[in-house]
This record gives C-alpha cells, structure tokens and sequence, in this order.
C-alpha cells in the first residue's frame, strides 16, 4: 500500500494534572502521575499493521520489562486482508479521556482508607439507588484494567484480596448454604461515622432482584487475577496460599462430576452480566466463553503441588473437550446455518448428524437475512432441541480473546459484525444482543419484564461497556479500523449523555428508559478502549493464545472417537 505518511505521536492521554480536585476528593489517596509511555514518530496506517504484526520494527519505550512479555505473547493472526482505515487520530487525546479519567477516580471506594473497587454508577439524579453504589465484581473488570494500564495496580490488588475474603465467609441464602467456592456479585462499604470503622455486606445473590446466582464472577476474579499478573509481572500475589485455594475452590464448582452430557457448563437464567430473565438459561455462550477463559488462566497460575496437580489434570482435559464441543457445536455461518436448515430429526444412535435434535422449523426468520455470506458466530445456547440462534456481543468478543475459537473463527465474527454493522452497532456500541424478543415471545421469555421490553436493556440495548471487549477483538484479530469506527461513535455522544449505562432503540439511538448515568463500566470500557488503541500490547492482559494440541481440525461426526 503506498501512501503518504501521516506523523503520528503516541503519547498518553490521560494526564493526572487535571484531576487535583479529585485528588483532593480522595484524600490523595490512589493517585500517581503518569508520564509519556509511548512515542513514536512517523507511523501510517501500515505502520499501525506493523506495529501489531512486525513487532521487532517498532521500538516502543515500556514501563517495565513485563510489557516485552505481555507484547511477545500477544501474537497476532497474520495473512489478513486489512481495509483501508485512518488512523490519524487514533492516538490524539481526545477531550473525553480526562473527564472519563475525573469519574473513575471518583468512583473509586475505600475500605479502611485503601481503594478496593469502584461503585456501579455515580448517579445522583437517580430517585432509585438499588444497588448500583456497591462495587460489582464484573462491573470493576473494566475499571481495574484502565488502572493497571494507567499503572496503578494497588486498587486491583486490594480488590482480589478483598473478594477473596469476601468469598471465605459462610454463604447462606434462606436455609441452603451456597458453595464455598461462590464469589459474590458485589459488596458494599459501610462507613460508621459515629465509631469510625468499616464493614462490608456482600450479595451472593440473596439480595439481588431475583435472586441470581453470579457465576460469572469467580471466573472474572480468575481472569483479573492473570491480567494482574501479567502486567506488573508481580507473581508473589497469585502464588499466594490464600489465592491458589480461592482459585481452587471457584474450580471445584464448577469442574465437579454430575450427570452431564456435556463439557460445558449449565446455569440459570440470569447469571451473568444479563442478571435478569432473558431465557439465557442452559449453556449460554457468556458463561461458557468466561468459564474457558478463567480456566486458561487458572492453568498458567495454578502450582503444581500435591493440591494443585489433581486440577490441572480436570483442567487440560475441560479444555480439550469444551474446545471441540464449543467451536463445533456453537459455530453457526452460512454452510452451518444451510446445514441445519437441511437437518434430518429423530435420528437414533452415535452416527447422528443431528446429534441436539435441533428441528430446523426452530430457526427463526430473521436469521435468513442476518447470515452473510462471510462470516459467522458462537449461537447463544445449545442444549437438546434447542439453539438459541441469537448473537451476543460478550461471549464472541471473549471466545475471541480466550482462543476459544480458531484464528478462522475469530476472523469469521469480525466478518460478522463489519457486514452487520447497522444491526450490531448502531449509532452507539455494542448491542448486548441480537435480535430482540418482542411480543409474546417476550411475554413467554422475560416474563413480561417491563425493563427488558424489546431493544431496551438487555433484550437488544446496546451496552457502552462493551466497547474494551469489542477494541481488544478489533486489535487480537489484527482489525483495528473496526474499534476506531466504534470509539468514534462513542466519542460522540458519550459524554455529553453523561456515561449512560445502556441505550435503548434498533440503532441504539436513545439514552436507556432506566439508565443510570455516570456508570462506571460505560467510562472505565471506553479508557480501556482508548488505552489499548494507544497501547496494543495492553491487549495481553486479556488474550490467550490456542494451544498446540487443540488445533486439529474438527469433523463433527467426530466426537464418539
Ligand atoms: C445491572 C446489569 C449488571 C450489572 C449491574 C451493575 O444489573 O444487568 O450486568 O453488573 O447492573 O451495573
């Protein structure tokens, strides 16, 4: 490709100078000023594809030698055909970031004066605060990756511990007692002004609206503790006895023999970031593509004595069996889709090519025209005679990043979302799902849920947060012009609708019918974002690479051998 070159510097945008009044606000506590991570001169586009292919060509001054791992293990998919795409402005900073920067510390709460996590939404124009003012587990994944990205890795630290602890008390709900292994969904700091001590309450799931259990938070604790790790390069915290066993019981829950026909994982309704009934229940792609991740990091941290050894084993061969499972039985594209359209039913015995039972008058209309040519996705759920065909935006961005699908599948979804980008992405990113339940099928689904009425909330709202996961697929997959195209959007109405939670419409035009505003994971989702657009090799924090041994090619007649 021959074009000009366009002078490009990469430096850090997010300068700490103009938060005094919140320094100030946090008795100074959590600050550090940050310099220039980063220059380089005289980058163009292709120089942007060099940068993330041709890591030896470019010299980036790192804070600490870690990053040089982080970047040598954030390989990335070669042999793409990249559009044309502008990258100009991708590292200017732009007026947002500091104001973004001003909320998350805001946001921050303190334990016995030490930050320990960042509430849900800083919103008090709301009449109703529920429990958006506690700290929620998977809400403050977006938060701490822009602090240990800014440098700042006390917060995160002091959060795992604090959760780790959290999950060690006795977890009861009525008069069944929870798994010891269960990590709450949030917890919330009570301050005593009067004697001048701290306590926390935390919801397991029996205060929460419908009384959800978070499954998805002890693999997000597993997943931030190896983003932890990765980028201070500080083990000792990982190696500790308390957190190998916390990593061990969140384990057990969830690798235990049952009755199960199959190696992923079954849940309820509500057990992930879509905390309601959504008819998400069974083996839903957020869960089972969370539960892969956590169990990739839990292998690269897990010791290997006497305790650990027994699950490392269960874990190396969960991964083997959900990766065939996963990437053949969930993978939906044209052919796919054509297949089943042509399925036989009823079919008996283990030459079954139908092997769900799946009867193709289930596939939904809209799919016909929603399936490109090129391109395809992980479907939401697959269980006995029955494929959710619905797309959601979360477990194909983490399926992405986890290696749980091939460089092929990965590249498949970004073909997915650039050929239904109207549909997927809007005028706000990202939709949580797609498409959404209307009419009696959202009676029957949601339970006539008046939050989740059709493209609102979690039945097709497009969620801000969404915008770290869709940057770092954007850049693992080698397609940055995909996440620029999505920042720009976000740049455009985020701050001025102060930080909603969700948009609600088709296009996701309007701010949410129940939105809150300054929501934490919608500010620390586009830092994030923007940090890892500056900054690529952040990516490693969060991606895996496939392993050797589950690359072979998949036949789906296979699985009996
Ligand atoms: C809502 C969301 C959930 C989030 C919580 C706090 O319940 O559905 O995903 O964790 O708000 O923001």
């Amino acid at each position: 490709m021959d074009r000009p070159k366009k002078k490009v510097v990469l430096r850090a945008v997010y300068s700490m100078s103009s938060l005094s009044t919140s320094v100030k606000e946090n008795g100074g506590k959590g600050m550090r000023a940050v310099n220039s991570l980063t220059s380089i001169s005289e980058l163009d586009d292709s120089d942007l594809l060099a940068l993330l292919v041709d890591r030896p060509r470019v010299k980036l001054e790192r804070k600490n030698s870690y990053d040089e791992k982080l970047f040598s293990e954030l390989s990335l998919y070669d042999g793409w055909e990249t559009p044309t795409f502008s990258i100009s402005d991708s590292f200017d900073p732009h007026p947002m970031v500091s104001k973004a920067w001003e909320a998350l510390f805001r946001s921050q709460v303190y334990f016995r004066g030490q930050p320990v996590g960042t509430i849900a939404a800083y919103d008090h124009a709301s009449e109703e605060v529920l429990n958006y003012d506690q700290v929620f587990v998977r809400d403050f994944v977006p938060s701490a990756l822009a602090f240990l990205m800014n440098g700042e890795p006390d917060i995160v630290k002091n959060f795992l511990l604090k959760t780790l602890q959290i999950q060690g008390h006795e977890k009861k709900i009525d008069r069944f007692k929870l798994g010891d292994g269960a990590m709450p969904a949030s917890f919330k700091v009570l301050h005593n002004p009067i004697k001048k001590t701290d306590s926390i309450i935390a919801d397991f799931g029996e205060s929460a609206i419908g009384r959800v259990a978070p499954v998805d938070s002890g693999f997000w604790w597993i997943i931030l503790l190896r983003a932890y790790t990765k980028s201070t390069g500080d083990h000792s915290l990982a190696e500790r006895p308390e957190c190998q066993k916390g990593m061990r019981l969140i384990l057990s829950l969830c690798l235990s023999e049952g009755f199960d026909t199959f190696p992923t994982l079954l849940c309820a309704d509500g057990c992930s970031m879509i905390d309601r009934r959504m008819g998400v229940y069974g083996y839903p792609i957020e869960i089972q593509a969370l539960f892969f991740m956590a169990l990739q990091s839990a292998r690269s941290m897990l010791k290997e004595d006497a305790e650990g050894k027994e699950f490392m084993d269960k874990i190396q061969k969960r991964l083997h069996a959900m990766s065939f499972h996963m990437r053949s039985y969930f993978w939906l594209d044209f052919q796919q889709l054509n297949d089943i359209y042509r399925y036989k039913t009823e079919e008996y015995s283990h030459t079954a090519v139908n092997k769900f039972n799946v009867i193709p008058d289930s596939i939904p209309d809209w799919l016909f025209d929603f399936m490109p040519l090129q391109g395809g996705y992980f479907v939401g759920n697959v269980s006995p005679a029955r494929m959710d065909f619905r797309w959601f935006a979360l477990g194909n961005c983490i399926a992405i990043l986890s290696s749980l699908a091939t460089p092929e599948q990965s590249m498949a979804i970004m073909d997915l979302i650039e050929a239904r980008w109207d549909e997927l992405v809007g005028e706000m990113p990202l939709k949580i799902c797609y498409p959404a339940l209307e009419s009696h099928e959202w009676r029957i689904v949601t339970g006539c849920d008046p939050k989740n009425t059709r493209w609102s909330y979690h039945n097709g709202g497009s969620w801000p947060v969404l915008l770290w996961l869709l940057t770092a697929a954007s850049i693992k997959t080698g397609r940055p012009q995909i996440a620029r195209r999505a920042i720009d959007l976000a740049e455009a109405r985020l701050l001025k609708d102060g930080w909603p939670e969700y948009y609600d419409g088709k296009s996701g035009r309007f701010i949410g019918k129940q939105a809150r505003k300054f929501q934490t994971w919608s500010i620390a989702g586009y830092l994030v974002a923007k940090m890892m657009m500056e900054d690529p090799t952040h990516v490693g924090m969060i991606s895996m690479e496939e392993e050797k041994h589950m690359k072979p090619v998949l036949n789906r007649s296979f699985s009996w051998c």
